[in-house]
């Protein structure tokens, strides 16, 4: 499976902040990741390509850090643009961010406020979205921030900023969130302490950390393994092993949901990879049948309820999902685009202001027939093309270039098992 996207940001972020040279295998090739690459370039880091998936970097270190001369693009990339405006506020450098169409649509002022608070200028849109320009201060103060949104690009933007803050940066959030960025900064030698107290999960970095080289060898992607799990759960005779899949507490959520659904996933082979857990997963095709799907569970799956739609769209009965106001301001309106195309092909669905009904059509197969607009959202256009191996028309998508940011290999692996594409 492709390397995990928030693992090889993360691991490219770091290891270009870090003192040394990293080795990083397995590393996610998609448009998002290469364009945090190029942006660490930008400021500095010595980036190299050794080979498929292996990268060699060589970091500053604290503080080597240097503004780039030219605007920092980060395409369609919401957490590359996110955390790095984090470095940089903690780097006390400028830069300029860009981003592609759906990327400047996305609100910014999550990330920046808390960056304000800890000392950095901003000059922007009177909505806060990309094209901005932010100046980090000489030093960085450390905060203690109760984070109003779950989101862990808000989380790990502060943490980055507070590598080199004197004294402790704390972030409280409610629900946790994945926890990728606190689990590699250990990996790179920092103190960073994490507790939950009630539901408020918080985390407690030691500032003027001293990142040390190491290597990274990125877990495959569970949001990618989403979409073959879900075509084999719903085409009838499939029995497919997933390798080598990351399944981190918080971004298990939709394994667990569809095996609540009755779906037929083994876990097997269970180890430990980049600090993280990993496993193979066997997945045979199931009956499923709808379930409720509660708010609690959305942090842990959050990018998988276009992929969970496809699988609700083939169950016996009515699948709830409560939780979704962020679907609203992902890639696209994920709520409205996975609505809209499940009904141009021929599913009942209710959408609310922050939830989604699908109506299933068990052992009736969806009708299919209708072309979805992906909205430049790699994760509608996978969505899609995996409920079109099970409807009975053919579904087509208007445009599937935006994969290339997440899962580069997606057709290939498809094709690998069987599916043919007409292009
Ligand atoms: C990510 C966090 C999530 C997720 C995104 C990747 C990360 O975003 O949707 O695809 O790597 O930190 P939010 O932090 O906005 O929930």
């Amino acid at each position: 499976m492709a390397g995990d996207k928030s693992i090889s940001h993360r691991a490219l972020i770091l290891s270009a902040m870090a003192t040394g040279s990293s080795r990083i295998t397995g590393l996610l090739e998609g448009t998002d990741v290469l364009a945090t690459a190029s942006v660490m370039q930008q400021m500095g880091a010595q980036i190299q390509r050794l080979g498929d998936g292996i990268w060699q970097v060589t970091g500053v270190g604290p503080a080597g850090l240097r503004s780039p001369e030219a605007a920092l693009d980060f395409g369609n990339s919401g957490t590359g643009a996110r955390l790095v405006m984090g470095v940089v506020a903690g780097a006390g450098i400028s830069a300029e961010f860009t981003g592609d169409a759906s990327l400047s649509a996305r609100p910014m002022a999550r990330v920046t406020n808390p960056l304000a608070l800890m000392g950095a200028q901003i000059t922007a849109n009177e909505k806060t979205t990309l094209p901005l320009r932010l100046a980090g201060p000489p030093m960085a103060m450390p905060i203690d921030y109760v984070s109003p949104v779950a989101s862990a690009q808000v989380k790990s933007a502060i943490l980055l900023a507070g590598v080199n803050a004197p004294g402790q940066t704390i972030v409280r959030e409610t629900p946790i969130t994945r926890d990728h960025s606190e689990n590699m900064l250990r990996l790179f030698g920092a103190t960073v302490d994490s507790q939950m107290q009630g539901d408020q999960h918080i985390v407690t970095l030691t500032g003027e950390a001293q990142l040390r080289a190491t290597n990274i060898d990125v877990p495959g992607d569970p949001s990618s393994a989403a979409f073959p799990m879900v075509a084999a759960l719903c085409v009838p005779g499939s029995d497919v092993v997933l390798k080598n899949i990351m399944l981190n507490p918080q971004r298990d959520g939709l394994i667990r949901v569809l095996r609540d659904m009755g779906g037929d996933i083994e876990i097997c082979d269970e180890r430990r990879q980049a600090g993280e857990r990993v496993a193979d997963l066997r997945v045979r095709y199931s009956q499923l049948k709808a379930v409720e799907v509660a708010a609690d569970i959305a942090p842990s799956m959050i990018d998988e309820y276009p992929a969970l739609a496809m699988a609700a769209a083939c169950a016996e009965g009515t699948t709830y999902m409560a939780g979704l106001h962020e679907l609203r301001v992902k890639e696209s309106d994920r709520l409205s685009a996975i609505a809209d195309g499940l009904r141009a092909n021929g599913v009942t669905v209710e959408e609310g202001e922050d939830s989604l009904s699908v109506s299933g059509c068990g052992q009736a197969r969806v009708a299919g027939g209708g072309t979805v607009e992906s909205r430049h959202d790699h994760r509608i256009a996978m969505s899609f093309l995996v409920l079109g191996l099970t409807s009975a028309a053919p579904i087509g998508v208007d445009d599937t270039s935006m994969i290339e940011t997440s899962f580069p290999t997606f057709f290939s692996l498809m094709e690998e098992l069987g599916v043919s594409f007409e292009r």
